[in-house]
């Protein structure tokens, strides 16, 4: 992908350009947790964006999205976005470093990516973080990295009509090989985890159900997670416990009391998680998986039809753990296997899945790696 992208960048431009990449990220679980003040538990992946970008001395920025063959052009200062939906994410992040006060130049460039679309393993983060890290690096501004991941956040915030958390921008810029990163999401506060489950495997299960936060109900979620902290008093639900939503229950709707129950819930189950790893006990970790699997989908209500069927298969399959990843609506599963059970597991959930829905699942063996950085 890298040579790739920069030939294509010296085919365009007739210059030689400087590589940046940030990858797409898994979270082994803490979903929804993000905006709510909470934890979450993700890593960066082996997939993600590559791009070659090269000041070009003018107040334009002009950008080719390889994978589709189209180019967007436009100012530094405009404020109206560019048609192309791809192209918002680069003006976004453009726009947030300026709003910061920081000073940038025009600048050609050329990206590519291969972090699957609609996946869940977000594709526009890395986008987002491809950009803000390389503008930061080429024109000095200092910006640190909680910075960079922020100035993603805002872009989905502002220019792509997602009010998502951090969790995704976070793990695309802080990402480290070999390593999960436990995050709370209120102070900032993250260490690092080595993961090498001994006997296990990790992989995704992509049911390939276009998987879209903008205009989805992502934004409806976090309205309720915020009338229910109101209603309790508080700033996040983080903290909150269940006879605390227990005694306000009448005072919220129904749906928003399933809801914060749900993330009550995962708040306790990412602890869980990373007490029980640092045991070794992976029982307990894959238990925590199926269980905000089944909170995602009845409670948190983020599910579909063809995750649910993935999740009964690997449980029936005896996958330690399984569950949606990500924003939900659609996208992968994922799931932690015994490495004897792997090759059963894969071979079966393609075979039912395409008998149910007339298409076989993506696998992706995740690669847990690095964050944004110049090639
Ligand atoms: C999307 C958002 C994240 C997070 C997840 C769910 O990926 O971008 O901020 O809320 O959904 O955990």
């Amino acid at each position: 992908m890298q040579e790739k992208v920069g030939r294509a960048f010296v085919e365009r431009f007739a210059e030689e350009a400087t590589l940046f990449a940030s990858p797409g990220r898994i979270n082994l679980i803490g979903e929804h947790t993000d905006y709510n003040g909470g934890y979450v538990f993700p890593g960066a992946v082996d997939k993600g964006v590559v791009a070659a970008i090269r000041p070009n001395g003018t107040q334009q920025i002009c950008v080719v999205a390889l994978d589709l063959e189209e180019e967007a052009t436009f100012g530094l200062q405009e404020e109206e976005k560019p048609q192309a939906s791809w192209a918002h994410y680069i003006f976004g992040v453009a726009r947030e470093i300026q709003k910061r006060g920081h000073t940038i130049g025009g600048f050609d460039a050329v990206f590519s990516g291969n972090v699957p679309l609609g996946a869940g393993m977000s594709s526009s983060a890395a986008l987002e973080s491809t950009f803000a890290y390389a503008l930061n690096d080429l024109f000095g501004c200092g910006i640190d990295r909680f910075e960079l991941a922020r100035i993603g956040q805002s872009t989905e915030h502002n220019y792509c009509g997602v009010k998502c958390g951090i969790m995704d921008q976070f793990a695309s810029v802080f990402g480290k090989q070999g390593c999960l990163m436990r995050l709370d999401c209120r102070s900032m506060e993250f260490e690092y985890y080595p993961f090498n489950p001994q006997g296990y495997k990790l992989v995704l299960l992509d049911s390939r159900v276009k998987h879209q936060l903008t205009g989805s109900p992502y934004n409806d979620r976090r309205l309720s997670c915020e009338r229910v902290a109101q209603a309790l008093g508080q700033e996040f639900l983080r903290g909150a416990t269940m006879e605390q939503l227990d005694a306000i229950r009448d005072q919220i709707s129904e749906e928003d009391y399933k809801r914060a129950r749900y993330i009550i819930g995962e708040e306790r189950r990412v602890l869980a998680v990373c007490e029980a790893l640092e045991r070794g006990d992976y029982e307990t970790v894959g238990r925590c998986m199926y269980e905000t699997h089944w909170g995602m989908s009845k409670d948190y209500e983020v599910s579909c039809e063809e995750l649910d069927f993935l999740a009964e298969v690997a449980e029936a399959a005896g996958v330690t753990g399984s569950r949606i990843m990500g924003g939900g609506f659609g996208g992968c599963t994922i799931n932690l296997v015994k490495e004897e059970l792997y090759e059963d597991f894969i071979a079966r959930a393609k075979e039912e899945f395409n008998a149910r829905y007339g298409h076989e699942p993506m696998v992706y063996d995740v690669v847990i790696s690095d964050g944004s950085r110049r090639l």
